[in-house]
């Protein structure tokens, strides 16, 4: 199948009603044609998460990362803005920054050319007297960034539209969870062997709850009381809500009705952002795709409760592990079954179940048609 033959099954399928849904073809998650395009048209000119605001708390604080083979280094500046710098030296290419810290410059390491918090070069070592030096041409370039949620995005190419706009109905839906005051008390990352889009679809789908977690999440968050929530321009999602005979699930901020207590928010702010946010905390996953069938998940917890004890958090982070380990077992076996050649398309769940993975094809197909 090539890439106008999947594309044409992209639109044929996002033209029915949900009666109607279907999975996409194997093709649609292993053709190298389908990831370049979604390099481009998805990853590059798209709102792409890349961390929580407490990361950077003071100025001179930064994190590097990557995105599309982009190094970035996002640090909060002297006037307190964030800002997203490229971490590329404008001398002869080296990476500059690596890790996290706080400083007062970056300075490259190949030959200590020195850049200020702002991207702008403070000094080059013995080329600084040269008559056609301009060092106002050679800053380091800035990206357009967004935070929402006390997540912070990324756009590189500066051409999406704004975020918080697309996702006006997503902030009403989770305000009282006051996710943006949370603080990040776990982290991780790993590859798993598997197409992003599986990985974003498995994450909002509620149908493998009961099987896959049959022993971490079944009786928190089984299949059956899974509830779909018509999706908005940048997000889609379903709430994953709890048996009535749940005790209560650690601290809650008193913002939350008696319905907000009793059941975690599945949201996904596409392309390569999905979280779930329940009573204090909220867990999240940063999706890196690195080949047509690898993908780094970097993941991490973020907390309300600054007083939290080490068993509670402790219990919160295996939980969250031991299903991510589940998951990426799963997945690898679907990327498996999708190298198959007799592999055909087949009915999606219903709506509560599955809806997420059409709304996720409504959202490819509105960037990649
Ligand atoms: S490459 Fe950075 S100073 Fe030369
Ligand atoms: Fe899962």
């Amino acid at each position: 199948m090539n890439l106008d033959e999947i594309l044409g099954m992209l639109s044929n399928y996002t033209q029915r009603n949900y009666a109607q849904a279907r999975s996409m073809p194997p093709e649609f998650y292993t053709s190298e044609e389908v990831f370049k395009l979604e390099q481009e048209r998805l990853f590059r000119s798209q709102w792409v998460c890349l961390g929580r605001i407490q990361q950077i708390p003071n100025p001179g604080d930064y994190f590097t990362t990557n995105l599309i083979d982009e190094p970035l280094i996002v640090v909060r500046t002297n006037a307190n803005e964030i800002k997203v710098l490229s971490n590329v030296c404008r001398h002869r290419g080296s990476v500059i920054a690596d890790g996290s810290g706080n400083s007062n410059v970056f300075v490259c390491p190949y030959h200590s050319w020195t850049y200020s918090l702002n991207g702008e070069l403070r000094h080059a070592p013995l080329i600084d007297k040269r008559t056609d030096f301009d060092r106002n041409r050679c800053r380091l370039p800035t990206f357009s960034i967004e935070v929402w949620g006390g997540f912070i995005y990324v756009n590189l190419d500066g051409t999406a539209p704004s975020l918080a706009a697309q996702l006006g109905g997503l902030s009403k839906i989770i305000e009282h969870y006051h996710m943006d005051e949370m603080i990040e008390r776990h982290a991780e990352e790993s590859i798993w062997d598997c197409n992003w889009k599986c990985l974003a679809e498995n994450f909002m789908e509620g149908y493998h709850l009961s099987t896959v977690h049959r022993e971490t999440l079944h009786d928190i968050t089984p299949t059956r009381l899974s509830k779909h929530f018509p999706a908005g321009e940048g997000y889609f999602g379903f709430y994953s809500v709890f048996p009535d005979d749940l005790p209560q699930r650690g601290e809650y901020h008193p913002d939350l009705t008696t319905e907000e207590r009793n059941r975690s928010v599945m949201f996904a702010v596409p392309p390569l952002h999905v979280a779930g946010v329940a009573g204090h905390k909220v867990g999240y996953l940063y999706l890196r795709p690195e080949t047509v069938s690898t993908v780094r998940v970097k993941r991490g917890i973020a907390v309300l409760d600054s007083e939290i004890s080490d068993v509670d958090l402790k219990n919160i982070t295996d939980t969250f592990e031991r299903t991510m380990a589940e998951d990426s077992t799963q997945l690898s076996r679907v990327f498996r079954g999708l190298k198959s050649r007799y592999l055909d398309t087949a009915p999606l769940g219903p709506i509560n179940y599955e809806g997420n993975v059409h709304d996720f094809y409504h959202y490819l197909a509105g960037k990649l048609l």
